[in-house]
């Protein structure tokens, strides 16, 4: 038998034990503290150490979009979410095991800390959603067809309000990934585009541009191509108190309902 074929099958027990095993065998508080150390190498960065300061979603709550078990969020931390920033871990099983140990205090310390607490209506925040014209460049599902920036339903499932808050007062600071904005100036007096990168390579940049239209340049005809940073979209750093808040909680309640 070959070597590599050996340390499959030694590894084979272990895979298998991760998948069956559907408590969480590592909660003393010394996994606890260990967890807490990975947690913040790993995860801080989207989560924030609260649970609720990051980018990504927001882990003081008893709400899981993608199921409350541990087995459930073993396999979160584990493989990642497809299609959102969550990747997967790399990690050994006890170590992804006592960072859950950790995630579940987080999940306790604020029970009914999701993001749609805090002050603001529902129904008013959709008003001005709507008013606002936010779905000239979003959709909310099958509601809107706006391409320019990314479809809005489950937003309040992947990121904390204050990332939502940051989003709108100053959209620059933190751009949603796939919507890299690019600036491209064409040769001979063809003047500037701006637009969202949908994809580049060696020949060729192609750009969504404000007015939804897919444009296509060889780069020869370019005399330069930028990445200015920013986004794409305006910054509503006006908008008053109440109708922040309004507004705020409209996109909290963005669930995308319960995936499993
Ligand atoms: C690059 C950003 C990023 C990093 C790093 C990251 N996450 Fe996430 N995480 C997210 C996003 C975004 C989501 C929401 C995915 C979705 O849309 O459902 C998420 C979802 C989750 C969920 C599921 C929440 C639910 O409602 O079911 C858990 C649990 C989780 N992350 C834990 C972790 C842990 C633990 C780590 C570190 C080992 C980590 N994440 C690292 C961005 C990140
Ligand atoms: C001119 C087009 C445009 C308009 C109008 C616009 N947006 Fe955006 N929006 C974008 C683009 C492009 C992005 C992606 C880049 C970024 O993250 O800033 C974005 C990103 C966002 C994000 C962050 C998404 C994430 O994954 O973090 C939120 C939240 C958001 N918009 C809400 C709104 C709301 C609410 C309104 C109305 C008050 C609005 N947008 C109006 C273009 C627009």
């Amino acid at each position: 038998m070959s070597v590599p074929r050996l340390c499959w099958l030694m590894l084979l027990p272990s895979l298998l034990a991760a998948q069956s095993r559907d408590r969480n065998p590592h909660t003393s508080p010394k996994d606890v503290a260990e967890g807490r150390r990975m947690y913040a190498l790993f995860c801080v960065f989207c989560h924030g150490m609260d649970g609720a300061s990051g980018r990504g979603a927001r882990l003081a709550t008893t709400f899981r979009r993608h199921g409350t078990s541990d087995l459930d969020q073993y396999r979160v931390i584990a493989n990642g979410v497809p299609g959102t920033e969550m990747s997967g871990h790399f990690l050994e099983e006890e170590e992804i095991w006592r960072i859950l140990a950790f995630v579940r205090t987080l999940e306790r310390a604020t029970p009914h800390g999701a993001c749609a607490t805090g002050p603001g209506s529902v129904g008013a925040g959709r008003t001005s959603f709507v008013e606002r014209g936010c779905l000239g460049c979003h959709s909310v599902g099958a509601e809107g067809s706006g391409r320019l920036g990314p479809d809005l339903n489950g937003i309040g499932a992947a990121r904390t309000r204050e990332h939502l808050r940051d989003s709108l007062s100053d959209p620059g600071r933190s751009v949603a990934p796939g919507y890299r904005t690019v600036l491209v100036t064409v040769r001979n007096g063809g003047g500037e585009v701006r637009g969202v990168l949908l994809t580049q390579d060696e020949y060729t940049v192609h750009l969504m541009d404000g007015g939804e239209r897919i444009r296509s340049f060889r780069r020869e005809e370019l005399s330069g191509i930028q990445f200015p940073g920013g986004s794409n979209m305006p910054a509503y750093a006006a908008l008053a108190g109440t109708e922040m808040d309004s507004l705020l909680s409209y996109l909290c309640s963005l669930q995308g309902g319960a995936l499993r």
